[in-house]
């Protein structure tokens, strides 16, 4: 079945105001100052992928977030020249390769989110063709993850582990860019067709008929038929993971500008729409879109961050003349004044207060998550300037 367009809610027709320049830079200077405290503290080592006690504790090669880190210096480097974000970018380059070189941490689909914001970035940015060299050898190792039965790449763990096998999940939309770009980089056309084949799959079966998500989904890699959805972060099976549905939003339109498949925008907007009719009154989501107000759920402010920069992406894939246009402005707008006002983190480390990791595993609870701070930071860029997305 296709999934329903459900109607935006009524409140994204009231004109807000634009985030204008000084909005815009107010909230880039509040954020350099922060990365620019946690600077001296990360330079080879990385921010962990949760604050505790408004402070990153420090890590190395431990986790699917080290790129984040990189990602914010290259950010920052592309925002104000300045040499020292750069230079401590490079620096890490050491631990991605060891990263390869030792096999550590490297058996999961988040190659993308480690290697697009390390090196596919440092690259593009600066020609460092030995960051070239690990994004293709991330690259390599992501493509190995493509099961061409089931057409998906396998997220987690051991590729002879049956438990683990033809399991996909929401999150790899942002991931199969690195083989996009791989493709694009060599000429090799697997990358691509493998890139293609496992976002059709990911329209396919991890978006129900309602334009919600289930965050996995199971296929038999043996016939390719398919067998469940379920969650791995989400509250249940049946609901909906804010951040799963972030991911879809963005993933999906990037999708677009990597296969010209226009599916793919409109899948988009559809996974959009849900989202936007759950947000509570401040507009910033609940972990999962299945609380309401009374159930006083944590928020993810990570979520709205990415839902940002998936709706800017979706906003320039759409025709001028879209009629919901201005609807989607008003709701970047809004989840933008709402993270601002109430959730940066003033003196902490962290750009935004209230994430949520992994709640079933008492993970990242209300605090500081870094892919939080790096789509905050992301968005700003975004919506200050033109820009060459790292995906
Ligand atoms: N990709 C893992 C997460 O979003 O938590």
């Amino acid at each position: 079945m296709i999934p329903i367009l459900e109607t935006l809610d009524s409140r994204y027709l009231t004109a807000q105001p634009v985030l204008d320049k000084a909005w815009l830079d107010t909230a880039i200077n509040e954020t350099l100052a922060s990365i620019d405290a946690m600077l001296p503290r990360f330079t080879d080592t990385f921010p962990a992928a949760s604050a505790h006690e408004g402070r990153y504790p420090a890590v190395e090669k431990v986790d699917w977030t080290e790129g984040f880190w990189t990602g914010m210096l290259w950010l920052a480097w592309e925002v104000t020249g300045d040499d020292k974000y750069r230079k401590v970018a490079e620096g890490l380059l050491d631990s991605f390769e060891e990263r390869l070189d030792k096999q550590i941490k490297v058996d999961t689909h988040d190659l993308g989110f480690l290697y697009l914001l390390s090196c596919v970035n440092a690259w593009r940015l600066t020609g460092n063709t030995r960051a070239r060299t690990l994004a293709l050898r991330a690259a390599e190792l992501l493509y190995r993850r493509f099961n061409a039965t089931a057409g998906v790449i396998q997220a987690w763990g051991d590729l002879n582990d049956p438990a683990r096998q033809g399991r996909m999940i929401i999150d790899c939309n942002l991931n199969v860019p690195l083989l996009f770009w791989a493709a694009n980089e060599t000429g090799n056309d697997d990358y691509r067709q493998a890139a293609t084949r496992h976002l059709q799959q990911a329209a396919r079966y991890l978006v129900r008929n309602d334009a919600s998500t289930f965050h996995t989904f199971y296929l038999d890699i043996h016939s390719g038929q398919p067998l469940r959805g379920d969650t791995h972060q989400g509250f249940s099976d049946s609901s909906c993971w804010a951040r799963g549905q972030a991911w879809g939003i963005y993933g999906f339109a990037l999708g677009y500008a990597h296969t010209g498949d226009t599916a793919l925008p409109e899948l988009s907007r559809k996974l959009t729409h849900y989202f936007l009719n759950r947000l509570p009154e401040d507009y910033v989501c609940y972990w999962d879109l299945i609380f309401t107000a009374q159930d006083k759920a944590y928020r993810d402010t990570s979520a709205a961050a990415i839902s940002v920069c998936g709706l800017a992406e979706l906003l320039k894939q759409l025709p001028l003349t879209d009629p919901l246009r201005p609807a989607y402005l008003n709701a970047i707008s809004l989840i933008m004044r709402h993270l601002h006002a109430d959730y940066f983190a003033h003196n902490e480390d962290g750009l935004l207060r209230e994430g949520v990791y992994n709640f079933g595993r008492d993970m990242g609870i209300n605090v500081p998550n870094l892919w939080g701070d790096f789509f905050w930071f992301e968005a700003l860029v975004r919506l200050s300037r033109v820009w060459t997305p790292y995906w």
